[in-house]
Protein backbone atom coordinates (compact mmCIF):
# COMPACT_ATOMS: atom_id res chain seq x y z
CA UNK A 1 0.00 0.00 0.00
CA UNK A 2 1.62 3.29 -1.26
CA UNK A 3 2.35 5.65 1.61
CA UNK A 4 -0.25 8.61 0.87
CA UNK A 5 -3.06 5.88 0.79
CA UNK A 6 -1.96 4.38 4.59
CA UNK A 7 -5.19 3.33 5.96
CA UNK A 8 -5.89 -0.02 8.66
CA UNK A 9 -7.83 -2.68 6.87
CA UNK A 10 -11.59 -3.69 7.60
CA UNK A 11 -13.15 -0.40 8.84
CA UNK A 12 -15.72 0.50 6.22
CA UNK A 13 -18.47 2.48 8.02
CA UNK A 14 -22.36 0.69 6.95
CA UNK A 15 -23.10 1.73 3.21
CA UNK A 16 -26.02 2.94 1.60
CA UNK A 17 -26.43 5.80 4.22
CA UNK A 18 -27.58 3.56 6.62
CA UNK A 19 -24.40 5.13 8.73
CA UNK A 20 -26.03 8.01 9.47
CA UNK A 21 -28.96 6.53 10.10
CA UNK A 22 -28.30 4.17 12.69
CA UNK A 23 -26.08 6.76 14.23
CA UNK A 24 -28.09 9.37 15.93
CA UNK A 25 -25.39 9.88 18.47
CA UNK A 26 -22.66 10.84 16.18
CA UNK A 27 -25.06 13.66 14.50
CA UNK A 28 -26.01 14.86 18.37
CA UNK A 29 -22.12 14.80 19.28
CA UNK A 30 -21.66 17.12 15.36
CA UNK A 31 -24.55 19.46 16.93
CA UNK A 32 -22.60 20.07 20.33
CA UNK A 33 -19.77 20.82 17.99
CA UNK A 34 -21.89 23.35 16.40
CA UNK A 35 -21.29 26.45 18.33
CA UNK A 36 -17.16 25.91 18.30
CA UNK A 37 -17.35 25.73 14.64
CA UNK A 38 -19.10 29.06 14.40
CA UNK A 39 -16.76 30.67 17.15
CA UNK A 40 -13.72 29.65 14.76
CA UNK A 41 -14.76 30.86 11.59
CA UNK A 42 -15.22 34.26 13.08
CA UNK A 43 -12.24 33.97 14.42
CA UNK A 44 -10.86 33.84 10.68
CA UNK A 45 -8.83 36.60 10.71
CA UNK A 46 -9.86 39.19 7.39
CA UNK A 47 -10.81 36.94 5.14
CA UNK A 48 -11.41 37.78 1.77
CA UNK A 49 -12.63 35.95 -1.54
CA UNK A 50 -13.98 32.19 -1.77
CA UNK A 51 -14.00 29.75 1.58
CA UNK A 52 -12.07 26.37 1.64
CA UNK A 53 -13.72 23.84 4.41
CA UNK A 54 -13.47 20.49 4.72
CA UNK A 55 -14.83 17.82 6.49
CA UNK A 56 -12.74 15.00 7.15
CA UNK A 57 -13.76 11.16 7.57
CA UNK A 58 -17.41 12.63 6.59
CA UNK A 59 -19.02 8.79 5.96
CA UNK A 60 -22.21 9.03 3.95
CA UNK A 61 -22.07 13.13 5.35
CA UNK A 62 -25.49 12.58 6.68
CA UNK A 63 -24.53 13.12 10.34
CA UNK A 64 -22.69 16.82 9.59
CA UNK A 65 -25.44 18.66 7.07
CA UNK A 66 -26.64 20.75 9.42
CA UNK A 67 -23.43 21.48 10.88
CA UNK A 68 -22.41 22.84 7.34
CA UNK A 69 -25.98 24.12 6.84
CA UNK A 70 -25.43 26.84 9.50
CA UNK A 71 -22.06 27.49 8.61
CA UNK A 72 -23.52 28.63 5.05
CA UNK A 73 -26.10 30.20 6.71
CA UNK A 74 -23.76 32.04 8.51
CA UNK A 75 -21.31 33.38 6.16
CA UNK A 76 -24.48 34.68 3.93
CA UNK A 77 -25.74 36.84 6.56
CA UNK A 78 -23.01 39.37 5.14
CA UNK A 79 -21.08 37.63 2.45
CA UNK A 80 -21.54 36.26 -0.85
CA UNK A 81 -18.15 34.75 -1.93
CA UNK A 82 -18.36 31.05 -3.16
CA UNK A 83 -18.04 28.75 -0.51
CA UNK A 84 -16.12 25.13 -1.43
CA UNK A 85 -16.50 21.84 0.86
CA UNK A 86 -14.34 19.18 0.49
CA UNK A 87 -15.69 15.95 1.83
CA UNK A 88 -12.88 13.22 2.40
CA UNK A 89 -12.89 10.01 3.73
CA UNK A 90 -10.68 6.75 3.15
CA UNK A 91 -11.01 5.62 -1.02
CA UNK A 92 -13.04 2.80 0.79
CA UNK A 93 -16.01 4.44 1.65
CA UNK A 94 -19.45 4.17 0.18
CA UNK A 95 -19.06 7.93 -1.74
CA UNK A 96 -22.46 7.03 -4.10
CA UNK A 97 -24.49 7.70 -0.42
CA UNK A 98 -22.22 10.70 0.32
CA UNK A 99 -23.22 11.67 -3.44
CA UNK A 100 -26.94 11.06 -3.16
CA UNK A 101 -27.21 12.48 0.39
CA UNK A 102 -25.41 15.82 -0.52
CA UNK A 103 -27.59 16.31 -4.15
CA UNK A 104 -30.77 15.41 -2.51
CA UNK A 105 -31.39 12.35 -3.23
CA UNK A 106 -32.52 11.00 -0.25
CA UNK A 107 -34.98 12.21 2.88
CA UNK A 108 -31.97 13.32 4.09
CA UNK A 109 -32.51 17.20 4.26
CA UNK A 110 -29.46 18.54 2.28
CA UNK A 111 -28.52 22.18 2.46
CA UNK A 112 -27.47 22.94 -1.04
CA UNK A 113 -29.52 24.36 -2.93
CA UNK A 114 -30.36 26.68 0.08
CA UNK A 115 -27.95 29.31 -1.27
CA UNK A 116 -26.02 30.27 -4.70
CA UNK A 117 -22.46 29.34 -5.25
CA UNK A 118 -22.04 26.90 -2.89
CA UNK A 119 -19.59 23.79 -3.93
CA UNK A 120 -19.35 19.96 -2.66
CA UNK A 121 -16.75 18.19 -4.14
CA UNK A 122 -15.47 14.75 -2.65
CA UNK A 123 -12.23 13.06 -1.99
CA UNK A 124 -10.90 9.50 -1.60
CA UNK A 125 -7.99 11.23 0.03
CA UNK A 126 -7.50 9.58 3.78
CA UNK A 127 -6.46 12.15 6.80
CA UNK A 128 -3.03 10.89 6.87
CA UNK A 129 -2.09 12.54 3.44
CA UNK A 130 -2.21 15.74 2.47
CA UNK A 131 -5.64 15.57 0.99
CA UNK A 132 -6.00 19.50 -0.51
CA UNK A 133 -3.69 22.34 -1.86
CA UNK A 134 -0.94 23.59 0.01
CA UNK A 135 -1.89 26.82 1.96
CA UNK A 136 -5.25 26.79 0.71
CA UNK A 137 -7.93 25.67 4.01
CA UNK A 138 -9.64 28.17 5.72
CA UNK A 139 -11.10 25.43 8.32
CA UNK A 140 -11.24 22.19 8.36
CA UNK A 141 -13.64 19.97 10.50
CA UNK A 142 -13.54 16.50 11.81
CA UNK A 143 -15.48 13.82 13.78
CA UNK A 144 -15.42 10.89 15.24
CA UNK A 145 -12.85 9.18 13.07
CA UNK A 146 -9.27 9.84 13.78
CA UNK A 147 -9.02 7.36 16.25
CA UNK A 148 -8.74 5.40 13.33
CA UNK A 149 -5.24 4.35 12.87
CA UNK A 150 -2.85 4.02 9.95
CA UNK A 151 -2.20 0.65 10.80
CA UNK A 152 -2.48 -2.04 13.65
CA UNK A 153 0.83 -1.86 15.31
CA UNK A 154 0.10 -5.53 16.69
CA UNK A 155 -2.97 -8.19 17.28
CA UNK A 156 -3.63 -7.32 21.50
CA UNK A 157 -3.52 -10.48 23.06
CA UNK A 158 -6.00 -10.24 25.54
CA UNK A 159 -8.55 -8.38 23.99
CA UNK A 160 -10.64 -6.92 21.04
CA UNK A 161 -9.56 -2.90 21.75
CA UNK A 162 -6.46 -1.11 23.28
CA UNK A 163 -8.68 0.03 26.18
CA UNK A 164 -8.14 -3.33 27.22
CA UNK A 165 -4.64 -3.60 26.12
CA UNK A 166 -1.58 -4.24 28.66
CA UNK A 167 2.51 -3.90 28.91
CA UNK A 168 4.06 -4.13 25.19
CA UNK A 169 1.06 -3.98 23.75
CA UNK A 170 -0.76 -1.25 24.74
CA UNK A 171 2.49 0.72 24.01
CA UNK A 172 2.51 -0.48 21.29
CA UNK A 173 -0.65 1.43 20.04
CA UNK A 174 0.33 4.56 21.80
CA UNK A 175 3.61 5.04 19.96
CA UNK A 176 1.36 4.34 16.52
CA UNK A 177 -1.49 6.86 18.18
CA UNK A 178 1.60 9.58 19.00
CA UNK A 179 2.96 9.02 15.48
CA UNK A 180 -0.40 9.16 13.43
CA UNK A 181 -1.09 12.23 15.29
CA UNK A 182 1.76 13.77 14.09
CA UNK A 183 0.90 12.93 10.97
CA UNK A 184 -2.50 14.08 10.50
CA UNK A 185 -1.65 17.59 12.27
CA UNK A 186 1.37 18.04 9.48
CA UNK A 187 -0.52 17.41 6.79
CA UNK A 188 -3.11 19.57 7.95
CA UNK A 189 -0.53 22.68 8.76
CA UNK A 190 0.65 22.31 5.20
CA UNK A 191 -3.16 22.33 3.51
CA UNK A 192 -3.87 25.70 5.94
CA UNK A 193 -3.43 29.33 5.41
CA UNK A 194 -1.87 31.36 8.18
CA UNK A 195 -4.42 31.96 10.51
CA UNK A 196 -6.28 28.77 9.57
CA UNK A 197 -8.50 26.88 12.01
CA UNK A 198 -9.40 23.20 12.94
CA UNK A 199 -12.11 21.98 14.97
CA UNK A 200 -11.42 18.15 15.54
CA UNK A 201 -13.94 15.99 17.35
CA UNK A 202 -12.38 12.57 18.60
CA UNK A 203 -12.71 10.13 20.58
CA UNK A 204 -11.03 10.12 24.01
CA UNK A 205 -10.20 8.90 27.50
CA UNK A 206 -11.51 11.69 29.60
CA UNK A 207 -10.23 12.80 33.14
CA UNK A 208 -12.70 10.28 34.56
CA UNK A 209 -10.99 7.49 32.62
CA UNK A 210 -14.39 7.38 30.70
CA UNK A 211 -14.52 6.59 27.24
CA UNK A 212 -17.35 5.41 24.38
CA UNK A 213 -19.54 2.64 25.63
CA UNK A 214 -17.85 3.31 29.41
CA UNK A 215 -20.18 5.81 31.06
CA UNK A 216 -21.33 3.84 34.02
CA UNK A 217 -23.24 0.48 33.68
CA UNK A 218 -21.48 -2.81 31.35
CA UNK A 219 -18.47 -1.52 29.54
CA UNK A 220 -19.41 -2.01 25.83
CA UNK A 221 -15.80 -3.30 24.68
CA UNK A 222 -15.30 -5.91 28.21
CA UNK A 223 -18.78 -6.87 26.66
CA UNK A 224 -17.17 -7.56 22.90
CA UNK A 225 -14.08 -8.96 24.09
CA UNK A 226 -16.10 -11.68 26.32
CA UNK A 227 -18.54 -12.82 24.08
CA UNK A 228 -16.08 -13.51 21.64
CA UNK A 229 -14.09 -14.99 23.80
CA UNK A 230 -16.95 -17.11 24.54
CA UNK A 231 -17.40 -18.10 21.03
CA UNK A 232 -13.50 -19.52 20.99
CA UNK A 233 -14.49 -21.80 24.57
CA UNK A 234 -17.40 -23.02 22.52
CA UNK A 235 -15.28 -23.55 19.10
CA UNK A 236 -17.16 -21.77 17.16
CA UNK A 237 -13.82 -19.24 15.96
CA UNK A 238 -10.51 -20.83 16.78
CA UNK A 239 -7.57 -18.48 18.16
CA UNK A 240 -6.06 -16.83 15.27
CA UNK A 241 -9.90 -15.38 14.70
CA UNK A 242 -10.52 -13.96 18.08
CA UNK A 243 -6.36 -12.40 18.18
CA UNK A 244 -6.85 -11.20 14.74
CA UNK A 245 -10.11 -8.90 15.89
CA UNK A 246 -8.55 -6.31 16.98
CA UNK A 247 -9.81 -3.14 16.14
CA UNK A 248 -6.80 -0.46 15.01
CA UNK A 249 -8.24 2.24 17.56
CA UNK A 250 -6.64 4.00 19.92
CA UNK A 251 -8.33 6.79 21.97
CA UNK A 252 -5.70 9.55 23.11
CA UNK A 253 -6.17 10.88 26.54
CA UNK A 254 -6.21 15.08 26.57
CA UNK A 255 -2.97 15.44 27.85
CA UNK A 256 -1.77 12.90 24.64
CA UNK A 257 -4.00 15.08 22.01
CA UNK A 258 -2.14 18.34 23.48
CA UNK A 259 1.85 17.05 23.42
CA UNK A 260 2.96 17.88 20.16
CA UNK A 261 0.31 21.25 19.99
CA UNK A 262 2.52 22.72 22.96
CA UNK A 263 5.70 21.19 23.30
CA UNK A 264 8.08 23.64 21.22
CA UNK A 265 10.52 21.06 19.44
CA UNK A 266 8.01 19.25 18.20
CA UNK A 267 7.42 19.32 14.54
CA UNK A 268 3.75 20.09 14.31
CA UNK A 269 4.90 23.16 16.67
CA UNK A 270 7.64 24.13 13.94
CA UNK A 271 4.89 23.93 11.39
CA UNK A 272 2.84 26.44 13.37
CA UNK A 273 0.00 24.55 15.01
CA UNK A 274 -1.23 25.74 18.40
CA UNK A 275 -3.97 24.46 20.43
CA UNK A 276 -6.42 27.30 21.07
CA UNK A 277 -8.79 25.46 23.52
CA UNK A 278 -9.56 21.89 24.99
CA UNK A 279 -12.91 20.44 26.43
CA UNK A 280 -13.96 17.04 27.02
CA UNK A 281 -17.45 15.90 27.05
CA UNK A 282 -19.96 13.03 27.26
CA UNK A 283 -23.04 12.75 24.74
CA UNK A 284 -25.32 10.01 26.14
CA UNK A 285 -26.96 7.34 24.17
CA UNK A 286 -29.62 8.26 22.36
CA UNK A 287 -31.46 4.69 22.21
CA UNK A 288 -30.13 4.29 26.22
CA UNK A 289 -32.60 7.79 26.38
CA UNK A 290 -34.98 6.58 24.43
CA UNK A 291 -35.56 3.41 26.68
CA UNK A 292 -36.12 5.40 29.72
CA UNK A 293 -38.94 7.04 28.08
CA UNK A 294 -40.72 3.68 26.23
CA UNK A 295 -39.65 1.00 28.46
CA UNK A 296 -39.41 -1.92 26.17
CA UNK A 297 -36.48 -4.05 26.12
CA UNK A 298 -36.53 -5.80 22.65
CA UNK A 299 -36.78 -2.37 20.79
CA UNK A 300 -34.02 -0.76 22.67
CA UNK A 301 -32.29 -3.78 21.84
CA UNK A 302 -33.42 -4.15 18.01
CA UNK A 303 -32.43 -0.25 17.92
CA UNK A 304 -28.87 -0.01 19.93
CA UNK A 305 -27.08 -3.01 17.99
CA UNK A 306 -27.01 -2.02 14.33
CA UNK A 307 -25.46 1.48 15.86
CA UNK A 308 -22.63 -0.80 17.12
CA UNK A 309 -22.39 -2.77 13.11
CA UNK A 310 -22.09 0.50 11.48
CA UNK A 311 -18.57 1.00 12.66
CA UNK A 312 -17.29 -2.68 14.02
CA UNK A 313 -18.97 -5.58 11.84
CA UNK A 314 -16.38 -5.07 8.77
CA UNK A 315 -13.65 -5.66 11.64
CA UNK A 316 -15.12 -9.14 13.13
CA UNK A 317 -16.32 -9.89 9.20
CA UNK A 318 -12.24 -9.33 8.28
CA UNK A 319 -11.15 -11.07 11.71
CA UNK A 320 -12.86 -14.67 10.06
CA UNK A 321 -10.48 -17.14 8.60
CA UNK A 322 -11.25 -17.29 4.71
CA UNK A 323 -10.57 -21.00 4.73
CA UNK A 324 -14.48 -20.62 6.03
CA UNK A 325 -17.64 -19.97 3.53
CA UNK A 326 -18.91 -16.41 3.00
CA UNK A 327 -22.14 -17.36 4.47
CA UNK A 328 -20.46 -19.17 7.40
CA UNK A 329 -18.69 -15.92 8.22
CA UNK A 330 -22.00 -13.61 7.69
CA UNK A 331 -23.61 -16.26 10.33
CA UNK A 332 -20.84 -15.97 12.64
CA UNK A 333 -21.06 -12.60 12.78
CA UNK A 334 -24.81 -12.87 13.03
CA UNK A 335 -24.92 -14.69 15.94
CA UNK A 336 -22.31 -12.75 17.31
CA UNK A 337 -24.46 -9.48 17.37
CA UNK A 338 -27.89 -11.67 18.29
CA UNK A 339 -25.81 -12.78 21.58
CA UNK A 340 -25.17 -9.28 22.11
CA UNK A 341 -28.71 -8.44 21.45
CA UNK A 342 -30.36 -10.91 23.95
CA UNK A 343 -27.80 -9.35 26.96
CA UNK A 344 -29.15 -5.98 25.73
CA UNK A 345 -32.57 -6.88 25.51
CA UNK A 346 -32.58 -9.32 29.06
CA UNK A 347 -30.55 -5.73 31.43
CA UNK A 348 -31.30 -3.03 29.55
CA UNK A 349 -30.52 -0.67 32.67
CA UNK A 350 -26.96 -2.01 32.05
CA UNK A 351 -26.55 -0.70 28.67
CA UNK A 352 -25.90 2.06 26.20
CA UNK A 353 -22.72 3.38 24.48
CA UNK A 354 -22.32 7.14 26.04
CA UNK A 355 -19.90 9.04 23.07
CA UNK A 356 -17.24 10.91 24.77
CA UNK A 357 -15.04 13.14 22.78
CA UNK A 358 -12.34 15.84 22.82
CA UNK A 359 -13.82 18.80 21.27
CA UNK A 360 -10.71 20.61 20.21
CA UNK A 361 -9.88 23.90 18.17
CA UNK A 362 -5.78 24.09 16.91
CA UNK A 363 -4.63 27.69 14.31
CA UNK A 364 -2.06 27.83 12.59
CA UNK A 365 -0.18 31.11 13.28
C1 LIG B 1 -17.51 6.93 12.80
S1 LIG B 1 -17.37 7.55 11.19
C2 LIG B 1 -17.65 9.28 11.47
C3 LIG B 1 -18.42 9.91 10.37
C4 LIG B 1 -18.83 11.36 10.63
N1 LIG B 1 -17.68 12.23 10.67
C5 LIG B 1 -19.60 11.46 11.92
O1 LIG B 1 -19.08 12.01 12.89
O2 LIG B 1 -20.73 10.97 11.96
C6 LIG B 1 -15.62 7.50 10.91
C7 LIG B 1 -15.24 7.82 9.47
O3 LIG B 1 -13.82 7.99 9.40
C8 LIG B 1 -13.40 7.44 8.18
N2 LIG B 1 -11.96 7.21 8.21
C9 LIG B 1 -11.27 6.28 8.91
N3 LIG B 1 -9.98 6.38 8.63
C10 LIG B 1 -9.84 7.39 7.73
C11 LIG B 1 -8.74 7.98 7.06
N4 LIG B 1 -7.50 7.53 7.27
N5 LIG B 1 -8.94 9.01 6.22
C12 LIG B 1 -10.19 9.48 6.02
N6 LIG B 1 -11.28 8.97 6.63
C13 LIG B 1 -11.11 7.94 7.47
C14 LIG B 1 -14.22 6.18 8.06
O4 LIG B 1 -14.22 5.69 6.74
C15 LIG B 1 -15.58 6.70 8.51
O5 LIG B 1 -16.33 7.17 7.43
Amino acid sequence: MSKTKAQADNITMSGDGLYSLATIGAKDVIDKATPRVIAALEALDSHTGPWHFCDMGCADGGTSLDLWRNVVRHIRKNDTADIQIVYADQARNDFNALVKILHGLTDFDSYLDEHENVHALESGSSFYSQILPKGSLDLGFSATAMHWLSRKPCNIKNHVHMVGANGTDKAAFAQQAALDWQTILIQRAREMKPGAKLVLINFCIDEHGQYLGNTGGVNMFDNFNSNWQKFVDDKIIDETEYASMTLPQYYNSTDEFCAPLVDKNSQVHKAGLRLVSIETAVVPCPFAQEFIKHKNPEQFAAAYIPTIRTWNESTFMGALSTKRSLNERQQIVEDYYDTYQQQVASAPEKHGMGYVHAYMTIEKV
